[in-house]
């Protein structure tokens, strides 16, 4: 097993990563049940895929799930009102634990819950899609989408554990679980080059399933994270921002696309990944074989690297407007995130709107 601990003080906690781990819920969880019982955000797919699992590993715990819809429409002011309310029903007191079990809209909608239900109460957090695992469950940002756009009302709440059994991933679509290897495959990009060299060789296996391979990623993601996170909680110093890489050209790509079904989000973060080497070797900061490097990756796993193959081809003004809105912004500039070369990303506070559009309006 592997135990990766984020160290934030006061609000420190272990990430534990193993296949069957769900299994072994007992050991961990235990100790947050109070009067026999636990109460479990999870989501219909996932309860009916999985929930089964913890039931059986929790045997004498009276597990009390609390079901959304599956879908980012739940991670709205509708969908956290009904879990607070379902919640407070349910008589949830302060030192309560919440399970978050599910993908990343459980984990922000239940996490957001936790932070405010009561005044706050503590949570624990189940990851059941690799982008979970290896991103949104750890580092604490919680949040919903409101109309003015997407995680713009949310707290920072670091859970209390993060249990990763990468088995999970066994019933989840084969398309989320190669749309959550593009974050895993991001961090080795930001500055982790041995990892991304490991994912040449390795990364078709990962994405197939391959329980060593899966393992090795994960932890290797979850350990980038995690440091990140150490080092700038609340996204002040600029460190955190570099986990922004791919997603300014991605949420364009996500917005242009209507937030749908045709472009998943790691799909867009890897073609925005793809965008990002290729506008900064464009503007002579990176070399052109390393570019091409993480375009023949991300092309050999399945991800989208064209923009002619998610039909957004010769679309630059709209794109760039929709960087505009981008929550990054400072100072009325967008934060673009480029890179000298793999494993070497920084924050680019000088780049022009007008440049970025001319460059997808070239790029197909
Ligand atoms: N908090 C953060 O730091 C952070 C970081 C990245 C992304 N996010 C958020 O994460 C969300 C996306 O998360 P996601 O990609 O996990 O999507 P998701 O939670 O919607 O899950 C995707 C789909 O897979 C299903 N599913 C989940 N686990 C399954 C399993 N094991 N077996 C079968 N089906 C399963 C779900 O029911 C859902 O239909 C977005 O809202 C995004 O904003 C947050
Ligand atoms: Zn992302």
């Amino acid at each position: 097993m592997d135990s990766i601990t984020v160290g934030l003080g006061s609000r420190s906690y272990d990430i534990l990563i193993e296949d069957g781990l769900l299994g072994r819920a007992a050991e961990h969880l235990a100790d947050f049940a109070r009067d026999g019982r636990l109460l479990v955000v999870s989501d219909e797919t996932v309860w009916r895929a999985q929930g089964q699992r913890l039931k059986d590993a929790l045997g004498g715990v009276d597990l009390l799930p609390i079901l959304v819809a599956p879908g980012e429409d739940s991670k709205s002011w509708a969908g956290l009102q009904s879990v607070c309310d379902r919640l407070l029903a349910e008589g949830i007191e302060r030192k309560d634990v919440i399970v978050a079990f599910g993908g990343g809209v459980v984990g922000d909608l239940a996490g957001f819950a936790a932070a405010i239900v009561n005044r706050g109460c503590g949570f624990v957090q189940i990851p059941t899609t690799l982008l979970a695992q290896v991103d949104s469950s750890v580092g604490g940002k919680t949040g919903i989408n409101v109309a003015a756009g997407k995680n713009l009302v949310g707290a920072f709440h670091q859970p209390k554990l993060v249990l990763i059994d990468p088995t999970v991933l066994d019933t989840l679509d084969p398309r989320q679980v190669r749309a959550g290897y593009a974050e895993i495959a991001k961090y080795g990009l930001i500055e982790d080059p041995e990892l991304f060299a490991w994912l040449e060789r390795n990364g078709a296996e990962v994405v197939a399933g391959d329980s060593d391979a899966r393992h090795h990623a994960i932890a290797a993601a979850v350990r980038g994270k995690a440091k990140v996170v150490e080092a700038d909680e609340r996204e002040m110093s600029g460190r955190r921002a570099l986990l922004n890489l791919g997603h300014t050209f991605g949420h364009a790509l996500e917005a242009a696309t209507g937030f749908s079904d045709k472009l998943y989000h790691g799909e867009a973060v890897a073609l925005g990944c793809v965008l990002a080497f290729d506008f900064s070797v464009e503007r002579g900061l990176c070399p052109a074989e390393d570019a091409a490097r993480v375009r023949a990756h991300f092309a050999e796993v399945g991800l989208p690297t064209t923009l002619a193959e998610v039909g957004l081809s010769r679309r630059g003004a709209e794109l760039a407007s929709h960087m505009t809105h981008d929550k990054k912004r400072e100072g009325g500039r967008t934060a673009f995130i480029l890179a000298h070369g793999i494993g070497q990303a920084f924050v680019d506070k000088s780049v022009d709107l007008a440049d970025v559009a001319a460059f997808l309006d070239r790029t197909s």
